[in-house]
């Protein structure tokens, strides 16, 4: 039987929207991606991504061209188009507070809502406080034209940046939240080709789907701070973490991904997200089954200052005037997202110090300019480490793992290196003369 393909709209075009409507539009759907921003939908239109994601970039020029694609400004033009309108815009934390900012989701939302003459299913991406939804839904009652028979349903999505194309297509499973047959079935004609390919998928109420996504990426950052807790026993008995996260791996219980220990997490989801949640948890009365969320923050934020600490050893006891060679600047490699990265973090306290510090980093250096003017930021990574006292491995950009010790101690004034992502090849560096440290492993 031939389903019917709903219509859809993807509001926000930031790294979720943009990427949900070039692959929907990819897989055979008519997609109008939309934005408040004219400056983003017109470069998308024109088949540029204004972020950096391998892959995404040929894809939408190849799906511009099937003219399955457009984009707009307009939301009475969206509320139109659309059977089904994928909500995709940003939660950032709330500025002065640890709570999630919902404006935009609100704002988006209701003026989506104002123009819907008909039944149609919004369906909310973006990662939220729970009990959003609920709002959401009843906002949307009472200002659409066409009021309850607008529904409203909870999609929340686990992509990666860097894996932005392939987690969407071939995501490890779909939750579908909703509060009737009928969303459900729309849901599932949502994403058709992704079902077809054996995608798990988990039916649930709106507040269980908000839940599994806060739950998960509360749960990753609790892997990266557990595994980074245990380096600060090893820093104090001359145990090697590295070993330790390698011999944990083995037990298929525990896993070796997210296992990685070293710098610690950043970026524009795991950070807010746990302090949303734990501020959620708190409004609703169960802060203390959250509470450890706290720690697993604190215990990331020591990541940071403990590798500003060893740079500071390595340099002899005091930064003044050392010069640092900051490899890095992105939250991680293949990425150009800088928010809440903790490179740019250490490369900032290094400065604040009174080092000489100097960036590099392949795809964010004009976000990191932006954000950290104060810095100062080299060409490429052989004037980053020219004439440097000492190295410190921030990103772990695969040019930065495959450079030659013995290359880089031709350019560097002393061979001293920090890898801050345990992704050096530590041996191979000491075989070249170097004098090399990382958190959590024997000197
Ligand atoms: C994260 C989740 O992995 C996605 O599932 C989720 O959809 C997304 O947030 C989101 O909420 O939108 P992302 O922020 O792209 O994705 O980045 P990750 O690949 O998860 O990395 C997060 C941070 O953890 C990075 O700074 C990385 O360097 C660090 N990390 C990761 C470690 O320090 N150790 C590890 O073993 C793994």
């Amino acid at each position: 039987p031939v389903v019917a393909r709903p219509r859809l709209t993807v509001i926000g075009t930031g790294y979720l929207g943009a990427t949900h409507a070039v692959c929907m539009a990819a897989v055979g759907y008519e997609v109008l991606g939309v934005d408040v921003d004219p400056n983003k939908i017109a470069k998308l239109a024109a088949g540029e991504v204004p972020f950096f994601e391998p892959g995404l970039g040929e894809l939408l020029r190849d799906t511009l061209a099937t003219g399955r694609l457009s984009f707009t400004t307009d939301f009475a033009e969206a509320a139109e188009f659309g059977d089904v309108h994928f909500i995709c815009v940003g939660t950032p934390q709330k500025k002065g507070s640890q709570a999630a900012d919902v404006s935009y989701v609100h704002a988006a939302t209701e003026a989506l809502a104002k123009g819907l003459r008909r039944k149609a299913l919004i369906v909310g991406k973006s990662t939220v406080p729970i009990g959003t939804a609920a709002q959401l839904r009843d906002m949307v009652h009472a200002v659409a034209p066409a009021g309850t028979a607008v529904e409203l349903a909870w999609n929340p999505e686990f992509l990666r940046e860097g894996y932005a194309v392939a987690d969407t297509l071939q995501p490890d499973r779909l939750v579908f939240g909703t509060e009737s047959r009928w969303a459900t079935e729309q849901l599932k004609a949502a994403f058709t080709p992704v079902l077809e390919r054996g995608t798990p998928l988990v039916e649930c109420d709106l507040s269980t789907a908000e839940l599994v996504k806060v739950a998960a990426n509360s749960f990753l950052a609790t892997k990266i701070s557990y595994i980074n807790a245990m380096a600060e026993v090893c820093e104090a008995t001359g145990a090697d973490v590295n070993l330790l996260s390698r011999a944990l791996s083995y037990d298929e219980r525990i896993g070796g991904r997210f296992l990685k220990p070293g710098l610690g997490f950043g970026g524009g989801c795991l950070p807010k997200d746990i302090r949303a949640f734990a501020a959620r948890a708190e409004e609703l009365g169960v802060g203390q089954a959250v509470s450890f969320l706290h720690q697993v923050d604190a215990i990331n934020g020591r990541r940071r200052t403990r590798t500003v600490d060893l740079v500071r050893e390595l340099a002899g006891g005091s930064l003044q005037g050392v010069k640092v060679a900051a490899l890095g600047a992105a939250f991680k490699p293949n990425s150009d997202d800088i928010r809440d990265a903790p490179a740019l973090d250490v490369a900032r306290m290094l400065h604040e110090e009174g080092a000489d510090v100097r960036v590099y980093d392949p795809e964010a250096m004009d976000n990191a300019r932006r954000a950290y003017p104060d810095l100062t930021y080299a060409g490429s990574l052989p004037e980053a480490v020219a004439g440097a006292d000492v190295v410190v491995l921030l990103t772990e950009w695969a040019q930065f793992r495959d450079a030659d010790p013995e290359m880089m101690g031709w350019l560097v004034g002393r061979r001293k290196v920090v890898d801050g992502r345990h992704a050096l090849d530590a041996d191979a560096y000491r075989a070249a003369g170097w004098e090399y440290r990382a958190l959590g492993r024997p000197t």
